[in-house]
């Protein structure tokens, strides 16, 4: 029996769509900086620009930017670490001008000893979950006062296309994937803890104990207090997340292995 294949015409016409859409952002990008240069001497083309953009920024700091905003510290902090999302949760601008490159290793490692309470968000425990280079270079962009960095900004979650796909991005955007892992398939290393993995969100054990989305959602809410340091925990979202990502979040969650 001849394999299936996909004729030539289709693969010719989807190369050109993609080549035209792939046209129009450059193509406008061209008229900006074309337009912005014109009163100028020096004439940028796209990727010179964008080039120079992160070439002034150190590589220390800059990876750190970016672990900010993968490991969610800027969905608690703030972005650049301005504050302003959670009445318990500080904005770092104090910290990265009074705190130790030492003291801020230990706490982001270690948190600071609160997620026995689980009434109110905590700083979590990353020691088991981050690398040593990737703390110290978080502490490199605090203490460089937490720079706005081009791209380090979470993925935006869109609106309009149904819960499941604003939770999918939650997922990403409020960094659940670092510990549940893609797919909420686990397996995160957590060797102190009872498991000695970090749980998945998936398959039948998860869904049996889970099996409203209430309980879903309370324990998102809520954390868990097994987390004394060097036991990573499960982070309190509580005041944090509103209602309507709580939704989503389980309604992706529901559309992974049962
Ligand atoms: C779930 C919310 C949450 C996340 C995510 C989070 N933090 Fe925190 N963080 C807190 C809370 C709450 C405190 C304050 C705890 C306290 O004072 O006992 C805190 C405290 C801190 C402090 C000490 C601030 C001070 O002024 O003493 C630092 C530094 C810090 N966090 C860095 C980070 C970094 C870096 C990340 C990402 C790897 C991160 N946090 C992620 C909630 C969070
Ligand atoms: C710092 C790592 C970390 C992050 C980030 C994190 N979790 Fe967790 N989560 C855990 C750990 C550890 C547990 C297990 C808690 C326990 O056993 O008490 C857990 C438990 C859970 C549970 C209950 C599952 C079970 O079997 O106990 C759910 C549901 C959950 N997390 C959802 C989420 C969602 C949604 C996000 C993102 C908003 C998230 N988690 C972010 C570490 C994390």
């Amino acid at each position: 029996m001849p394999k299936r294949r996909v004729p030539t015409e289709v693969i010719e016409g989807a190369v050109v769509v993609v080549a035209l859409l792939l046209m129009i952002p450059a193509g406008v990008l061209g008229w900006v900086i074309g337009n912005a240069s014109s009163g100028g001497t020096t004439t940028v083309t796209a990727a010179e620009g964008a080039e120079a953009g992160s070439a002034a920024v150190d590589p220390q700091v800059a990876s750190g930017a970016h672990l900010f905003v993968q490991f969610a510290c800027a969905q608690c902090h703030g972005m650049q670490g301005r504050g302003g999302v959670s009445p318990y949760v500080p904005a770092l601008t104090t910290a990265s001008k009074t705190l130790t490159a030492a003291q801020l290793r230990q706490i982001i490692n270690h948190g600071l000893g609160e997620s026995a309470n689980p009434t109110k968000p905590f700083m979590p425990v990353w020691g088991e979950v981050i690398s040593d280079t990737q703390v110290n270079d978080l502490v490199s962009y605090i203490r460089a006062g937490l720079p706005a960095v081009p791209t380090a900004t979470p993925p935006v979650v869109p609106t309009g296309q149904g819960a499941a796909v604003e939770g999918s991005v939650l997922y990403v955007r409020y960094g659940c994937i670092n510990c549940h892992g893609p797919n909420g398939l686990g397996g995160v290393p957590n060797p102190l803890s009872a498991d000695k993995t970090i749980p998945p969100l998936s398959g039948q054990d998860f869904r049996s104990e889970f099996d409203t989305d209430q309980k879903i959602i309370d324990v998102i809410q809520s954390g868990s207090v097994i987390g004394k340091a060097p036991i990573v925990s499960m982070p309190h979202w509580g005041g944090i997340l509103s209602q309507q990502q709580l939704n989503a979040l389980v309604a992706y969650l529901k559309t992974l292995k049962g």
